[in-house]
């Protein structure tokens, strides 16, 4: 049960695995009762698939949100923010008549991702050989050490030609200089790069925003706002299975330093849950399946990566990690996706500890050592063969699904709020 005694104003959205629980879906349903959706961190790595009316959106920097019409949308100062991207994105919304204007913001204060941001990620990917982490070389490491290490060149830096000159000249000396000494890599003229990023940051300027005011700006008047998280708790950079992890803080607690707010406007929290676990790129992942069960939910689930298209490395529902992640996030409920993916199979096995050595554990352990090592202790549950994607109401579940649902409930601790069963906006179940 949460901690929190009392309740902010907001609903936040947070996966509880390594990313791809189906957030992108989850947002979408949630947005349409809502006025304000806010991505606090992450970058272009994320990847968000919604289907509305027909038709599949993969949304990378744009929240989610921006289908519902009357929903207006804000990508805060957490986030790492690659124009490129977003103005694909944007052409892609305007074709389909999605109106941008006066909807759309980003917060002057993101910090910019620069191609020099994207080769190294890949370069230092390429050098590492068997310890590479299988990012999505999409430049968000790189760009979130350049804002710890204070180098990086924010939005509002941008639009200033002075400021950006300055900064993006001090940043191409030392990156061309370990492009081309450490990896014997190319580098990037000055000159280029400039007129480019310059010309990003004109086209920009209509978007900027301060991400903190408009959020209590809308409090203030009594609208709803929704934080949607992207990648997954076990994805995060403090308490994820680093060094597999992202750049940011996937978490509830990434909102407050992400949006621009105090974390006292966090309210509601909903964890989401894939029925089954995947991970894409490195790292432990206990209850992988290699096999036929793997195979299995791989193509039934469409487990490829939105972002890169890599196939998902699949596996039983993890209850260890998972209950680690709502209690880390003090989710209020929990939001099963997918859970028609896992029709049809007979036996379903769901850990509940690992084996570690001679040691049986119920913690998430922080070494990845350990985790490399982990043998997952199964409980077996009957699985169901009806098709469920008709089904509204958890009483329209066939028995073995409810008491799946009933499973993960009583193991993570969390009560279940809402069931998604299919990839279209009506395939959902509230409870
Ligand atoms: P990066 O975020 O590109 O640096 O990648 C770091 C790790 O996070 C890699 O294992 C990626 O595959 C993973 N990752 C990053 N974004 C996502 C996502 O949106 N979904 C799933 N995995 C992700």
């Amino acid at each position: 049960m949460s901690l929190r005694s009392k309740r902010g104003k907001t609903d936040c959205v947070i996966g509880l695995q390594w990313g791809d629980e189906g957030k992108g879906k989850i947002v979408d349903f949630l947005s349409e009762k809502r006025d304000l959706v806010v991505r606090y961190q992450g970058g272009s790595n994320a990847g968000h698939t919604v289907m509305a009316n027909g038709e599949e959106f993969i949304f990378h920097l744009i929240p989610t949100g921006i289908l519902h019409r009357n929903v207006k949308c804000v990508i805060g100062q957490g986030v790492v923010f690659d124009p490129e991207k977003f103005f694909e994105e944007v052409e892609v919304l305007r074709s389909h008549g999605v109106r941008i204007e006066g909807r759309l913001f980003v917060s002057r204060r993101v910090h910019v991702v620069f191609p020099y941001h994207k080769a190294l990620d890949s370069l230092r990917e390429r050098h590492a050989g068997e310890k590479k982490i299988g990012t999505t070389s999409l430049g968000i490491g790189p760009a979130y050490s350049d804002k710890s290490a204070r180098l990086g060149i924010r939005l509002c830096d941008l639009i200033d030609r002075t400021t950006f000159e300055v900064l993006l000249a001090q940043n191409l000396k030392e990156k061309n200089a370990l492009i081309r000494s450490a990896y014997k890599g190319r580098g990037f003229s000055f000159k280029e790069l400039y007129e480019r990023y310059a010309d990003y940051g004109k086209r920009l300027v209509p978007f900027l925003c301060d991400c903190g005011e408009i959020v209590r700006d809308a409090l203030k008047k009594g609208k709803k706002v929704l934080f949607e998280g992207a990648q997954g708790t076990l994805l995060d950079i403090d308490n994820g299975t680093y060094p597999f992890v992202t750049s940011s803080s996937t978490g509830v607690d990434g909102i407050a330093s992400g949006a621009g707010v105090s974390p006292q406007v966090i309210g509601r929290v909903f964890g989401v849950l894939k029925a089954y676990a995947t991970r894409v790129g490195g790292g432990p992942h206990p209850t992988e399946e290699s096999g036929e069960v793997g195979n299995l939910l791989r193509e039934r689930g469409g487990e490829y990566g939105a972002t890169t298209g890599r196939p998902r490395r699949c596996g039983w529902l993890d209850c260890v990690s998972a209950k680690y992640a709502a209690d880390l996030n003090d989710v209020d409920s929990l939001i099963i996706t997918k859970l028609d993916v896992l029709t049809g199979l007979k036996r379903l096995k769901v850990a509940v500890a690992y084996r570690i050595g001679s040691k049986e554990v119920r913690e998430f352990p922080c070494q990845v050592s350990a985790l490399w090592k982990a043998k997952p202790v199964y409980i077996e549950v009957p699985g169901w063969s009806e098709e469920i994607g008709g089904a509204r109401r958890f009483s329209q579940l066939p028995k073995n699904a409810r008491n799946y649902i009933r499973l993960i409930e009583k193991l993570v601790g969390r009560p279940v709020s809402i069931i998604s069963v299919g990839s279209s906006r009506e395939q959902v179940i509230g409870r």
